[in-house]
């Protein structure tokens, strides 16, 4: 098995990644430091796929947006007075100002620099003291938009003007989770943290359960009794969505002693599993029985990842009496230990792996079988399906 890497941007390099799980051999060092890569990775990627944006119950009302980046694009999430939830550039088409920030509620867009004012479609209003400009027609400086779809309380959004529809794309996903009924959950708590690490050790770390008894060992005690292993069971459709499941003789993902309903109507199976979901690229969703939690995560260059993460519950859980007193005692805290332990551990992988003595490894057969399809996923979709040799752009 060769040690070191050939040009990562050749396909030979990747011969040895792509051969089944118990002969192939980890990715390049390389490919989580390269600011080329990661520009390909967000070209061919997070530009062409569907991205998670925000809940749609944050944007109830006509005029209600949320200010968002996405790889390193500044967007506003909207819902104009039609009801119609949109993705807008937050950019002024005068000089480029951010249009807005954080969240609120608002008529028109209103720049803050020149008052240039955009309805909530996009269409440019007002320009003042513009009278003067040759050929100035306020209809040519429209803010451009993105694809805004929705599934189940979840505003998506794509680059892409010719993907596939949301819901076609998610495959068997809204059907397999329609009883968890997540269109009626409210969040009731969000954590944003920034990892010094490449974004693909994020979802390498969270596609796994190999690392849970050493990385959580602290965290896990406060779980669910019974956890015994890290055995994993898995399904899905490689490069669209995967399932991890680990059933109740693993741990569930629900603290001890819980005394929090789970959620209504779930099958038995779905009562003794918890689900890790991952829907490429941007959304990891864990499901245990009483409530959903999710991370969506913001590449922010090679080295930075921004991790936003969300903790729902059904309303009739939230409606219970002693529900804010349960939530902070035993459901935040070991989620917020968990992140601080994931946290840690891809920092300490984004530091290790950056040596010049940095050398590929090897796949755990039985545990890192969605690590390996994660790793096709991304050189296929980097390198694309050209069979015949290197891509061309790349130094
Ligand atoms: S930059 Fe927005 S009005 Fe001038
Ligand atoms: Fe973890």
């Amino acid at each position: 098995m060769p040690q070191s890497s050939g040009s990562i941007w050749s396909r030979e390099t990747y011969i040895d990644t792509k051969r089944p799980i118990d002969e192939a051999t980890t990715l390049p060092p390389e490919v989580y430091k390269s600011q080329e890569w990661y520009d390909r990775e967000v070209e061919t990627i997070f530009l062409k796929s569907w991205l998670l944006a925000t809940r749609e119950e944050e944007i109830p009302n006509p005029g209600d947006y949320v200010r968002i980046d996405i790889v390193e694009e500044p967007l506003i999430i909207l819902r104009d007075y039609d009801g119609i939830v949109r993705a807008l550039s937050a950019s002024c088409r005068h000089r480029g100002s951010e249009l807005v920030a954080g969240k609120g509620n608002c008529k028109l867009l209103k720049c803050p620099y020149h008052a240039w004012s955009y309805k909530l479609n996009g269409e440019l209003v007002a320009a003042p003291s513009m009278e003067d400009a040759k050929g100035f027609d306020k209809a040519d400086y429209t803010l451009p938009s993105v694809r805004a779809e929705i599934w189940a309380g979840f505003v998506f959004i794509n680059f892409n003007e010719n993907a596939e529809p949301l819901l076609e794309s998610l495959g068997n996903l809204p059907k397999r989770f329609a009883s968890y009924n997540m269109q009626d959950m409210k969040v009731t708590r969000k954590w944003e943290n920034r990892f010094n690490a490449n974004w693909k050790i994020w979802v390498e770390n969270s596609r796994e359960g190999y690392h849970v008894r050493t990385v959580h060992r602290e965290s896990l005690d406060t779980y669910y009794p019974g956890a015994k292993n890290s055995k994993f069971l898995s399904e899905g459709v490689p490069g669209v969505y995967e399932i991890n499941s680990s059933d109740n003789e693993n741990g569930l993902y629900v603290p001890r002693n819980k005394t929090l309903p789970f959620i209504e109507g779930l099958s038995q199976e779905d009562q003794d599993t918890t689900h890790f979901m991952v829907y490429y690229p941007h959304l990891l969703m864990n499901l245990p029985p009483d409530r959903i939690t999710f991370h969506q995560y913001f590449p922010e260059g090679p080295n930075w990842t921004r991790i936003v993460t969300w903790c729902c519950f059904p309303q009739a859980t939230i409606d219970l009496e002693n529900f804010e007193e349960e939530a902070e005692d035993k459901y935040y805290p070991p989620m917020e230990l968990f992140i601080a332990e994931d946290k840690g551990i891809c920092e300490l992988v984004h530091r290790g792996i950056g040596g010049r003595l940095t050398q590929r490894g090897r796949f755990c057969p039985t545990e890192e079988k969605t690590v390996h399809e994660f790793a096709a996923y991304v050189v296929d979709h980097v390198l694309g399906d050209d069979e015949n040799g290197a891509i061309t752009q790349s130094t």
